[in-house]
Order: C-alpha cells, then structure tokens, then sequence
C-alpha cells in the first residue's frame, strides 16, 4: 500500500462514529491529497467522449447521441460519463486503499477484515449489466466502482430528487470529489437516517431479492421491492430533506448500504463537472453474514468499536454535515 497523504493519519472521533450510526453518512473533508485526485482526473479524461474539450467548459454539456456508448466498462449516456475499465490499476488501488480510508474502515469493520483490493483484477462491468437494460453490479468488481462523471445539464433545473438503495451486497461505499463540485452540480444526496429505516425491511441483511431474466418472459425482471419498502421510499422523500454532498476536492463521503441516495442533478447553474471516485469496502466474511436473516441489530456485523460508539451529536458536528436543522 503505498503512502499518498503528507497528512497525519486521524481515526474518526466518537462523535463522528455515532453521526454515522444514526443518519448513515459521514462527509469528510480534504482526505484525498490534491496531487492524487489530479492523477486520477488526468486518466479519467483518456476515457472522455469526442465532444468534450477538457479545457473549454463551455463544451461541459449533454453529449450527443454520437458519443453515447453502452459498453459496462465505459458508460456515456446524456450527462452521465462512467470509467470503470480502469477501476483495478494501479493509481485507483492505490486511492482505494489510502492509509487515512483504511483506517477509518477498519474502525468501522474492525481491523484485518476489509476485503482488499486486487491490482489488474477484474473491474466493474467485465460482466457486462446485471439484466437485459439492467444496470451493472457494483458487487462484481476486484477494485473501485469506476470515476463517474456528470456533467452540467440545465433541463434539470427543475426536476425532482428521488432515492434509491443499492441492491447489491457490500457494506459501506466511499464517494470521493476529485475535483471541487459546488451545490446542485451532482454532487451525491443522501436521505439521513434512512438506513435504519430501509434496513429491517428486507428478509436479506445485505441483498436485495432478484427476479431472473428469460428471454421468452421479458416483462418481469430485476429488483423485487416489497411493498413495505416502495411505501417507506414514499414516506422518507416526503419527511426527510436530503444532503447535497457536494464540497471540495480531495473531500470523502461515507455511506451505509441501506442508506436512501442518488447521483444529485448537476443543473448546470456552473460549468463544472462533477467528477467523483465511488468505490466499496466489504467485510471478508460477508459470503456468511449475507446467509443469516436480517438481525434486528443493524450493527451486529460491524467493530466492537463502532458497536460501543455512545457520545452525543454536538450542533457544531450536524451543521458540519449539512444535516437539515
Ligand atoms: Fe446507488
């Protein structure tokens, strides 16, 4: 693992332990050194589509139709740009396992028992989408997810914000800025506190229930939602106002697998592009923990240390977060 960060190394406080159990996220600034996001930013842009010009933000728009690709390695559709061909080589191991990153998951899962990264492993989407216009398995990956960019897309102005969980097993994501992303330009959202919501309500602790595709039975597939969920998706977009991530360069988000989410708009207000490094830490045990029902211990799985975490929220660490007041 090499060491990337002048930076002294910081194990998160108490405080910020017990943020993350009770709304699911936790946005740390400046971890990632500027140098390393650049590194990163440089090789996302071999992969760019033909109309973008890195140095002319006046071409940060929606792509063409011309430059859109299905490929699951390297996704271009409208305002959406996603590399994940990239996603085992080495610079993307190396952020993935930053020291400071490392540290704070195995506060989280205890130590020794993340499961390590593999250097020209397999990358996400070498087996192509989940389903038939699926989308692709974050779970299928020996690396990173992939740097996903979105670009400015001034249609959006007005839309709506939805949620989502992931449906794939893992444990925490990490959302990485590697370039700064003002509000409302695609930074990621969060619902806080959504997780201990969502989470009894699935039979599987960490997956979510698949229907298989048949190509003679095209018109069932994908995730099954149960009822109890699509109304708690309704109830938490109307009583729970979410987070727009957004931040600085080199700033992280941390976030739990049953946390309520989406890739927020960019609305084009700045000519930006949001470009972030989304990637996963799992429990190396996680093939038995997905096998047992769901416990009604949300932590059960999870470090003696985050489990024992008991320190109240100061007003100072919620406006911090961004948490609604
Ligand atoms: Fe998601």
């Amino acid at each position: 693992m090499k060491s990337v960060s002048k930076k002294a190394i910081e194990p998160l406080t108490e405080e910020e332990l017990c943020f993350f159990k009770t709304y699911g996220y936790l946005i740390k600034p400046d971890v990632l050194p500027s140098e390393v996001c650049d590194e990163l930013v440089d090789l996302m842009w071999e992969s760019a589509p033909s109309s973008l010009r890195r140095h002319d933000p006046d071409s940060y728009q929606p792509l063409p139709e011309q430059d859109w690709s299905s490929d699951a390695t390297l996704f271009v559709h409208r305002d959406k740009w996603q590399y994940r061909a990239c996603g085992t080589r080495q610079p993307l191991i190396d952020a993935m396992t930053h020291p400071q990153l490392w540290q704070w998951g195995e506060q989280l899962l205890g130590e020794g028992n993340i499961r390590p990264p593999k250097v020209d492993g397999k990358p996400m989407g070498h087996l192509g989408q989940a389903w038939p216009e699926g989308p692709v398995d974050p779970q299928n990956t020996e690396g990173v997810r992939g740097i996903y960019a979105t670009l400015p897309n001034s249609t959006l102005a007005g839309a709506e914000d939805g949620l989502h969980t992931d449906g794939h097993p893992f444990h925490f994501g990490w959302v990485c800025l590697l370039e700064d992303c003002p509000p409302d330009s695609g930074a990621f959202k969060v619902w806080p506190g959504s997780h201990q919501r969502f989470a009894p309500l699935f039979p599987m602790p960490y997956d979510q229930a698949r229907i298989p595709f048949y190509d003679h039975l095209p018109a069932h597939k994908g995730i099954l939602h149960p009822s109890a969920y699509l109304q708690a998706v309704k109830d938490v977009e109307a009583d729970t106002q979410p987070v727009d991530c957004y931040g600085k360069k080199g700033s992280v988000v941390l976030w739990h697998h049953r946390l309520g989410h989406m890739a927020g708009h960019h609305k084009g207000e700045h000519k930006t592009i949001r470009q972030a490094l989304l990637f996963d830490y799992n429990h190396v045990d996680l093939d038995t923990q997905r096998c047992k029902p769901t416990p009604d211990d949300l932590w059960q799985d999870w470090s003696a240390e985050l489990r024992a975490a008991d320190h109240p929220l100061s007003r100072a660490l919620k406006a911090e977060q961004m948490l609604p007041a």
